[in-house]
């Protein structure tokens, strides 16, 4: 029978060639980089001792360099074990976990018509991107420039500008003898009962094709190039060829990315996808233009196990991303989740990129969260829960919450996470002493954390930064705001930790301008009390500043830096948290380091550099989770 090459290619991309090819040679350990997906061995077709016969997971492909023969999934199995090709389909379907398709002369049928569909989808691609250079294309080219495009991305993506008119690109088909129904069927008219002449669907548009896995085009995106249009962008209508919830854009190229073992990263616009890759990260991916689908995600899934979904920090990028998580939530499996990265507000990943460079990429996703964070904070933050009911509903929240997860390990895992986070979150004894090391819900609940990614801080920079936790009020660390507080309770304690306090790293700008007022009380006149100090404080209008940070210590149980404790216990408290702070600056710094140098030269040294570093780094977060109890996360402000 006759396969549809959809269902080969499917199938194809599933099934790793290493797979394939492992069940009948051994691999060579040296020269093996399991983690690119580059395989050698003793090339089975002909005899040798040393490996010339090298497969590559992220081409499908394997070569002998010896004897010179090459071939995908089913030339391996057809030529070395002698199988019919059908039958090596079903075992590499089989592998996949796919359901042979039924014989359908039908669908046999269809599959002819697509594939003349798809030869015109070239020629209209064709025909913009000729567009784009001609007299007419000036204007839009104009813009790209102002966009920053290159004309190399512009080549790559194939960006192509429909001209405005009512029938260029549908005389230019009809010139060519492509049947009218056929341009219609590509969705590249519109056309109906009550519209006597069709005409181009695209005019005046930048046009961004729309590729399938292969990288064959089967729909267009256009961007107004006018900014008074009432559609910015617009998509073609789904066709036989396309089905908008299905594909992702810039899929094939994106794959071929992350077959090199970068997660896929999926960002919300054409122009972001496009920006990003200009910028030397060619790993994302978008939907277009709707929510992501179920099938978006599986899509992502077969490409890593922990794509990283980035949406804006406005309130509808969170937005977004809660449904997003929502979605997912049912269907994690071990190796099988998402990471969520906030930009911070009013802000997409090109003008990221453009502002601050790939540097500034790279850090927002080695700050993504886990699922099970996103999820966490979603039910706490700015909520208190001061009564028994309103805590009884958070567990129950969260209950429900992991509840909804199909697989059953991964179920157990979320539940057992969760509710230790409950339990820690309200400061019980119970917990107290054991499971320190998850309290910040990482890793454990969202399964299979690759090792190479650096995100599993207790509160990243991009969050901190991002509507989420402003509209909390937030933008106070509590480990910052802990140390300068106890020196305004403790002034007995500035003498000995001067130094230490000036040279301290602070992110928050209130807490520098309330550690000016201190030093600059003390440089005055020693406020040896804190009554004296609080005035002084006043008097230069620092007084609010000294009360959010009460507020925080408080709510983080940072009893030590309060009036109330005695300077002796102050004293070690700060020691404490200034360690950690420390340590906590040094290893981010560390962390990017190491992550550059990984992403520079990928040996195992710089790996396993990295590794310990990310697990240094988890030593100290989690030390700071049991002291501070939570309070970074949620719980700031009353509502
Ligand atoms: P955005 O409005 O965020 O656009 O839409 P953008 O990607 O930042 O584009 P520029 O920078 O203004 O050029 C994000 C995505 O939402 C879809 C498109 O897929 C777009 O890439 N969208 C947006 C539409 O489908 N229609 C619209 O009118 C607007
Ligand atoms: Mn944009």
């Amino acid at each position: 029978m006759r396969f549809p090459p959809s269902f080969l290619d499917e199938i194809r991309d599933r099934v790793p060639i290493s797979q394939v090819v492992g069940q009948r040679v051994t691999f060579d350990k040296r020269k093996t980089n399991a983690a690119r997906g580059d395989f050698w061995a003793c090339c089975p077709f002909h005899g040798e001792n040393t490996p010339s016969f090298h497969c590559e997971d992220r081409k499908g492909r394997y070569h002998c360099f010896g004897c010179g023969v090459s071939g995908d999934h089913f030339r391996f199995l057809t030529e070395l074990d002698g199988m019919g090709f059908p039958e090596a389909v079903e075992r590499v379907a089989e592998m996949a976990g796919v359901p042979m398709p039924a014989r359908d002369p039908q669908a046999e049928k269809r599959e002819k018509e697509r594939a003349s569909l798809t030869d015109v989808m070239a020629m209209a691609a064709e025909f913009f991107r000729e567009k784009l250079q001609g007299p007419e294309g000036a204007e839009a080219r104009a813009y790209l420039r102002s966009r920053g495009l290159s004309p190399a991305t512009q080549q790559a993506f194939g960006l192509g500008f429909a001209p405005d008119s009512r029938n260029a690109l549908k005389n230019h088909l009809t010139q060519k003898g492509v049947a009218p129904e056929q341009i219609e069927a590509c969705g590249l008219v519109r056309h109906g009962p009550d519209i006597p002449v069709s005409y181009d669907w695209f005019r005046g548009r930048i046009m961004f094709p729309i590729e399938d896995t292969r990288g064959r085009v089967i729909a267009f995106g256009g961007r107004a190039l006018s900014p008074d249009v009432p559609a910015k962008y617009m998509n073609s209508p789904d066709t036989e060829l396309f089905h908008k919830g299905n594909v992702l854009y810039n899929h094939a190229r994106a794959r071929r990315a992350t077959a090199k073992g970068e997660p896929v990263i999926a960002v919300e616009g054409y122009m972001d996808v496009i920006a990003l890759a200009q910028a030397g990260i060619e790993n994302a991916v978008a939907p277009l233009g709707t929510a992501l689908t179920e099938n978006q995600l599986e899509l992502l899934w077969r490409m890593s196990g922990e794509p990283v979904l980035c949406f804006d920090g406005d309130e509808a990028g969170v937005r977004a991303a809660y449904r997003a998580a929502d979605l997912a939530l049912p269907m994690v499996q071990a190796g099988r989740t998402l990471r969520f990265a906030l930009l911070p507000e009013g802000q997409d990943p090109d003008d990221l990129v453009k502002a601050e460079g790939r540097g500034a990429f790279d850090a927002l996703l080695g700050q993504a969260r886990p699922l099970a964070d996103l999820l966490w904070m979603r039910e706490t933050n700015g909520r208190v829960f001061d009564t028994p009911e309103r805590r009884a509903e958070l567990e129950q929240i969260m209950r429900e919450l992991s509840g909804r997860i199909r697989d059953e390990n991964v179920r157990r895992h979320y539940a057992q996470a969760l509710r230790e986070k409950v339990l820690h979150f309200f400061g019980s004894n119970r917990d107290q002493r054991k499971g320190g090391k998850d309290r910040y819900g990482n890793g454990r609940g969202g399964a299979g954390g690759k090792g190479a990614q650096a995100g599993r801080l207790p509160m990243s920079e991009s969050l901190a930064r991002s509507a989420l936790v402003r509209k909390a009020g937030a933008t106070m660390p509590v480990r910052e705001a802990v140390l300068v507080l106890t020196m305004v309770n403790h002034p007995a304690l500035i003498d000995e930790f001067f130094d230490a306090l000036e040279r301290l790293d602070l992110t928050s700008r209130d807490l520098a301008r309330l550690r000016a007022g201190i030093l600059d009380a003390v440089a005055h006149d020693v406020p040896a009390e804190r009554d004296e100090m609080i005035k002084a404080l006043a008097a230069s209008g620092l007084d609010q500043i000294v009360e959010q940070a009460e507020v925080l210590a408080r709510r983080a149980r940072q009893w030590p830096a309060l009036a109330d404790a005695a300077d002796e216990d102050a004293r070690e408290a700060f020691l404490q948290a200034l360690h950690l702070h420390h340590s906590a600056s040094f290893l981010h710094k560390e962390l990017k380091a190491a992550e550059m140098a990984l992403a520079n030269e990928p040996t195992e040294e710089n790996y396993r550099h990295l590794v310990e570093i990310q697990a240094e780094l988890r030593n100290v977060q989690a030390t700071e989770a049991l002291i501070e109890g939570f309070g970074q996360l949620s719980g700031r402000t009353g509502r």
